[in-house]
């Protein structure tokens, strides 16, 4: 019988054994069964704009996290464990909502973007419409586990703001930067890895260790992200490219570039330019895109990416070996390679 794709299939993970595959399936099935349920409201036009950018695409990365983290404990069909993952798909896919507004983005998922859709009112409320259906569904999941959401949830929009005021003076951009992408995709991914481990009934020493490893493949995830905004074409990614140098955020590429520009190569001297001018016009954006595409700053830029995953992959060495480890040791090198 053939199986119906799923979203997170989309992400190119391979499952390295049948049993596991079967499990991990069934808990996404639920998963998107439990997410529409979530986003549906008596009000048929919140119902629509909120699972607009839902069902048009997504890889379900923190839910395929927080089901592989939930191999590591003693009962990894828990209930719990599909509840605490939409609970963070649900967060995630909220501050998307909102990100989209801050970065003026027309484009999510390949489709329209809710602001550029109806406008950023819809897209603002919409957001936190969404949260409050996570805050609703993470109450059932004990008092803890409201306390480890909201404390996400605002280290996240910590983040969010934090890259928003940009660097302050004296302060070193790249550190900055770090620690906005720690922030912002770090958390939540952290969380997805706790969550996981922590209601599939993990030690608590198991359920710290994904909760690390969560926050350092949760930063790997997000350079690859920045890395692909240079790189990627929207047909791949769903998103328009080049974002984030239109909006002015500097991410890796960029700032290793500038912490190396010789200003004596005139390849360098114009990216420099470019970069110093205003981006919104779409020729000077494509040629910052290209010269920026071969440059050499963007491979140390990747390779920064695979350094990451590889002390991700580390932390798993304190778990148990077995089935689950070597999954999240895939997620490792899907999280370098993958192109989505
Ligand atoms: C996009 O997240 C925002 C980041 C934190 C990089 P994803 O790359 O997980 O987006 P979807 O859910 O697959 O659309
Ligand atoms: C936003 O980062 C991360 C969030 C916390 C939503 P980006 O601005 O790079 O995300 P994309 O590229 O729009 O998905
Ligand atoms: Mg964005
Ligand atoms: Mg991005």
């Amino acid at each position: 019988m053939s199986q119906s794709p799923l979203p997170a299939e989309s992400l190119g993970f391979e499952f390295a054994d049948a049993a596991l595959e079967s499990r991990v399936r069934t808990g996404l099935e639920a998963v998107e069964r439990a997410l529409r349920d979530a986003a549906r409201s008596e009000a048929p036009f919140v119902t629509e704009a909120a699972q607009h950018v839902m069902v048009a695409g997504g890889k379900r990365f923190r839910p395929l996290l927080v089901l592989l983290a939930a191999e590591l404990g003693s009962e990894p069909g828990a209930a719990e464990v599909v509840d605490s993952a939409v609970v963070v798909e649900l967060t995630h896919l909220a501050t998307l909502y909102h990100d989209d507004v801050m970065d003026e983005a027309a484009l999510r998922r390949g489709a329209d973007s809710a602001n550029a859709r109806w406008d950023n009112s819809v897209a603002i409320l919409t957001g936190d419409w969404l949260f409050a259906r996570a805050s609703d569904l993470v109450s059932d999941l004990g008092p803890e586990a409201v306390k480890i959401q909201a404390r996400t949830f605002g280290r996240l929009v910590e983040g969010q703001i934090r890259e928003t005021l940009g660097v302050s003076p004296g302060q070193d951009p790249l550190a900055h930067y770090l620690s906005v992408v720690a922030d912002k995709t770090g958390s939540l991914i952290a969380t997805s890895a706790l969550f996981g481990a922590r209601f599939a009934g993990a030690s608590a020493e198991i359920q710290e260790t994904l909760r690390a490893f969560g926050e350092e493949i949760g930063q790997a995830f997000q350079l690859a992200d920045d890395i692909l905004d240079v790189t990627s074409e929207s047909g791949q990614s769903g998103k328009t490219p080049g974002t984030d140098l239109r909006e002015g955020v500097p991410t890796l590429p960029v700032l290793i570039f500038r912490a190396q520009a010789d200003p004596a190569k005139a390849e360098d001297a114009r990216l420099l330019e470019l970069l110093d001018s205003d981006l919104s016009d779409d020729a000077r954006l494509a040629e910052t895109l290209g010269l920026l595409r071969s440059h050499s700053s963007l491979q140390q830029a990747e390779d920064d990416v695979r350094r990451r995953a590889d002390d991700a992959r580390k932390l798993l060495e304190d778990l148990p070996e077995g089935l689950g480890r070597s999954a999240l040791e895939s997620l490792c090198d899907l999280v370098v390679t993958r192109s989505v």
